[in-house]
């Protein structure tokens, strides 16, 4: 999860990066490959004051089409 976070430049200022992380660790969990929507839909508590949910979101469908890694 962490490396499909740097390949997805998922951390910009890295303050909310943990906490998204964690939530994204746990949605694979309970579902390994989730889509786009589904990532949304789970880390909707999570907020980012860089924006940069596109990438995060991007991040966590990677590492979901790759067992969890990049
Ligand atoms: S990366 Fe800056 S708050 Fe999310």
């Amino acid at each position: 999860m962490q490396q499909a976070f740097v390949v997805n430049n998922g951390p910009q200022c890295g303050f909310c990066t943990p906490g998204q992380l964690m939530t994204a660790t746990a949605l694979l969990n309970g579902n390994p490959s989730p889509t786009a929507d589904e990532v949304k839909e789970a880390m909707v508590g999570n907020l980012c004051r860089c924006s940069n949910y596109n990438a995060i979101v991007e991040a966590v469908v990677m590492a979901g089409e790759n067992g969890g890694v990049a």
